[in-house]
């Protein structure tokens, strides 16, 4: 796989300056720290050949590199969902872009049902593990033994401790818990909703999995942080819907920011 363009272009466009050591994937309705970073360079996605076209309301699809809590970062503003177009691997180019520029660590946000009662919209949710109820994976098609990437300790032990320190310090409750994958894009019925649960999972969404394997594939280390938008489907009143989603999604993002400047304030301390 190929990606020389793509990291030409964002080093001719930076001066050849960008060496961002932490990207940022944000989920849908969760674009507004891009507005709190310094320095930027903002490049759409139309501009470089790997990367997918957005089609989401509340992803605007644009690689942002700049600098926040005196660190240079990566955000990916927008990502595909295998809902989209039936092809899972859509987000590889992308992932190997920002290991081939040095990245070590990818954080990736995402919007989630709760399957938890004490969970409730508005909560963010430390992702500790997955259950992949789709059956596809994003390396379906490559060649040789990496191909099957050890899924144990995927989500960073000592990257969750870190993110657990920043919440304790600044008051934001922060539960663990496991993420189970549905395809999409039709919400699930409350039958899958109680299978889930039974099954072990914590929260659920329609994103997030194919890219964390993809990352454990380039040997970045992993962090992922749900915003619950809405109970599972069956639990709550309310009539599950994509603009709900985006609406609770932004209301919430405050805490979000607030973990993410703080985490990376740390791992820069350090
Ligand atoms: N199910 C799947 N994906 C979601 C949900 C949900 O309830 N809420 C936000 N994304």
């Amino acid at each position: 796989m190929d990606v020389s363009k793509e990291i030409k272009l964002i080093k001719s466009l930076s001066d050849g300056k960008a060496e961002p050591r932490v990207g940022i994937i944000l989920g849908t309705g969760l674009s507004s720290i891009s507005n709190s970073l310094k320095n930027k360079l903002s490049i759409s996605y139309e501009e470089l050949p790997a990367f997918p076209q957005i089609g989401v309301d509340g992803h605007d699809g644009c690689l942002i590199i700049g600098e926040l809590s005196n660190l240079e970062i990566v955000i990916l503003q927008g990502r595909t969902h295998y809902y989209e177009t039936g092809k899972v691997d859509l987000m590889r180019k992308p992932i190997q872009v920002l290991s081939e520029l040095g990245c070590e660590i990818l954080i990736i946000t995402n919007s989630a049902g709760s399957l938890i009662d004490d969970v409730d919209p508005g909560k963010l949710v430390l992702i500790d593990d997955h259950i992949n109820f789709t059956g596809v994976s994003p390396l379906f098609g490559i060649e040789g033994n990496e191909r099957f990437v050890d899924m144990v300790n995927a989500y960073d032990p000592k990257i969750r401790k870190i993110f657990k320190n920043v919440a304790i310090e600044n008051n934001i409750p922060l539960k663990e818990g496991v993420y189970t994958w549905f395809s999409g894009p039709n919400f699930e019925t409350p039958s899958e909703i109680r299978a889930a649960k039974l099954l072990g999972g914590h929260v659920v969404g329609m994103s997030t999995v194919p890219e964390v394997i993809l990352s454990r594939f380039f040997g970045l280390k992993v962090a992922a942080i749900s915003i619950i938008t809405n109970m599972g489907a069956g639990m709550g009143e309310d009539k599950l819907s994509h603009e709900k989603t985006i609406k609770n999604a932004n209301a919430a993002s405050e805490s979000l920011n607030v973990l993410l400047t703080q985490f990376l304030k740390k791992i820069n301390d350090k």
